[in-house]
């Protein structure tokens, strides 16, 4: 730890430890046998061999959830696009890096998921024609032409059983309560949990957030106040239970 802030063996926060270790005794066992898939991270979306497009999310929510449900007993298996931080221990990682390996890697687990859960921040659009090699400067302007990239939650809505349970997730600079709300509307997922990204106390890559969770059977959605992810993952999986 050169900077004594952040990297491999940086001691986690009190707080985390004591969180993870209440939770791991108050919910002992309570999910075993259930088969739980989270994704989590950006997408990367090339440009050229060496470029790429993608965005802010530091995977910290997805993970957090990931370790909510191991905590809980489930087998988890996490698909999770390229992040800075370590995956919870006792997760099946299937590592991906663009929004078509993503959707191809959780189509292939969705058939055996009890519950699934798409915090992933996936790219909406794709460059159409990706160099196959590194593009050279010239003095004028580039143009990149992008394409709409599949929507893997939606793809899941329509293919998941009765049984079968969907978190979404809605990641919004303004007018989150609004725009989730039609959100949830287009992808009528069994929760939609609403964040707001960008800015200083925006969701990625803090270690807090605070969220919306609009749940069937509930008129206006439920408040989580500013609290460790780790706090609010565990209180979307309560919710989860029902
Ligand atoms: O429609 P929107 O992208 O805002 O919805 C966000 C939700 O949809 C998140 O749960 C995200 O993981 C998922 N998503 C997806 N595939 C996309 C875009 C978003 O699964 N191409």
């Amino acid at each position: 730890l050169a900077c004594g802030e952040v990297g491999d063996g940086r001691f986690a926060e009190p707080a985390e430890i004591a969180f993870q270790v209440e939770s791991y005794f108050k919910n002992f066992g309570k999910w075993a046998g259930k088969k739980v898939l989270v994704t989590a991270g950006p997408t990367r979306e090339a440009i050229d061999p060496v470029r790429f497009i993608s965005n802010e999310s530091s995977g910290k929510m997805g993970y957090a959830l990931a370790q909510a449900a191991l905590n809980r007993g489930a087998e988890v298996t996490l698909v999770t696009g390229p992040t800075r931080i370590a995956p919870p221990s006792g997760v099946k990682v299937v590592p991906v890096s663009t929004a078509q390996g993503m959707h191809k890697a959780v189509l292939k687990a969705l058939p055996k998921s009890d519950i699934v859960v798409m915090a992933a921040a996936v790219a909406d659009y794709r460059v159409l024609n990706p160099s196959k090699s590194k593009i050279k400067k010239t003095n004028g302007e580039l143009s990149l032409r992008l394409t709409r990239n599949p929507d893997i939650l939606g793809d899941i809505l329509r293919r998941k059983k009765t049984s079968q349970k969907v978190v979404g997730f809605a990641a919004e600079t303004d007018d989150l309560r609004r725009n989730a709300a039609e959100k949830w509307k287009r992808k009528p997922c069994d929760l939609l949990v609403a964040n707001r990204v960008g800015g200083r106390k925006g969701a990625f890559n803090s270690d807090e957030n605070e969220l919306l969770v609009f749940a069937r059977g509930r008129v206006e959605p439920l408040v989580l106040k500013r609290d460790l992810k780790s706090r609010l993952a565990d209180r979307i999986m309560d919710m989860i239970e029902g």
